[in-house]
């Protein structure tokens, strides 16, 4: 098996961390070698902070749960102050929180207190987790990694103030029917991670977003529960035949906190097997 990337250190605050991609995301970074993660949830994640200890490599390792809804403002300026209090500082901020698509109805059926909720989640919270991060990381001094890679002893290489990762999808790219809600709120998703990672050029601070296909979460899940036929959709147009697995997300957005990544800034991941690159239906050809 190949070794993981390392971190070495470093703060981290995850949101929706008690489930899916974000609690893999809470396991990675405790595997990764971080001293603290502070665990951010509408449900309570102790479960997952026991998991995490597991896994920890540091031997500093500390987290801390906190339970918000990331739409309320006052919530999300509460939990960065926690985690700054807590730990002196945010490295990595991974924003997984959110919600998948809950009514399937069509353009001409759409209900509005459908929308307003999506919008109210996965956008407003998106908004104010970025825009309250990134005010606590601009304060906070940059560090630096020695020595990042064998092949050049020498180096140094500047990680800045902070990373901050969103998790769009790929319907931040493509639609699907039905799914009006939750396409245009990851599409919001993608506009304020690049304009985020615009206006923190100046404060030192990368901003990426990643983009995954169907993955193995209780999201999924609820979405196989209510369209049964979704199992076969994802076999058949998945060029892999499967979802990603929670870690496979996981990992990716561990390189992108990590120092092989300090040039990438303002990007929009995919992480879909090659899903949106066969919309002419060549791989089932
Ligand atoms: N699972 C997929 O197929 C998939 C694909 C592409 C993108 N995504 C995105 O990845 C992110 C994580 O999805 P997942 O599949 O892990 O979902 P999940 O439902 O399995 O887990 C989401 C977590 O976020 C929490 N959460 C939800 N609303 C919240 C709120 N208002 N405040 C605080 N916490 C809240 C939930 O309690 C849960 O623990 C979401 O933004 C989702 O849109 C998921």
């Amino acid at each position: 098996m190949a070794s993981k990337l390392q971190l070495e250190g470093g703060i981290a605050l995850v949101t929706g961390a008690a489930a899916g991609i974000g609690k893999e995301t809470v396991l990675a970074f405790a595997e990764a070698d971080v001293e603290g993660i502070v665990l951010a949830d509408l449900n309570d994640a102790s479960a997952v902070i026991e998991e995490s200890k597991k896994f920890a490599k540091n031997e500093n390792f500390r987290a801390i749960a906190v339970q918000l809804d990331v739409s309320d403002e006052n919530a999300v300026r509460a939990m960065v102050d926690t985690a700054v209090n807590e730990f002196g500082r945010i490295d990595y901020c991974v924003h997984c929180a959110g919600m998948g698509n809950i009514s399937g109805a069509t353009t001409e059926h759409l209900k509005i207190d459908v929308f307003d909720k999506t919008v109210a989640v996965n956008i407003r919270g998106t908004m104010l987790v970025v825009s309250t991060v990134s005010k606590a990381m601009a304060a906070q001094e940059p560090r630096t990694c020695q020595n990042p890679s064998a092949r050049n002893p020498t180096a140094t290489r500047d990680l800045g103030r902070g990373s901050i990762v969103t998790i769009a999808s790929v319907n931040a790219f493509v639609p699907a029917p039905g799914m009006m809600p939750y396409t245009s709120s990851k599409h919001a998703v993608i506009g304020i991670t690049k304009t985020a990672a615009l206006d923190n050029i100046k404060n030192h601070i990368r901003v990426n977003a990643v983009c995954p296909s169907w993955t193995d979460t209780p999201m999924m899940q609820a979405s196989l529960q209510r369209v049964p036929q979704l199992g076969h959709i994802i076999q058949k147009l998945s060029p892999l035949g499967r979802a990603a697995s929670p870690d496979e997300v996981a990992d990716y957005i561990m390189f992108l906190c990590s120092p092989s990544a300090t040039y990438i800034n303002g990007s929009c991941l995919m992480i879909d097997a090659g899903l949106t690159l066969t919309a002419h239906g060549a791989a089932s050809l």
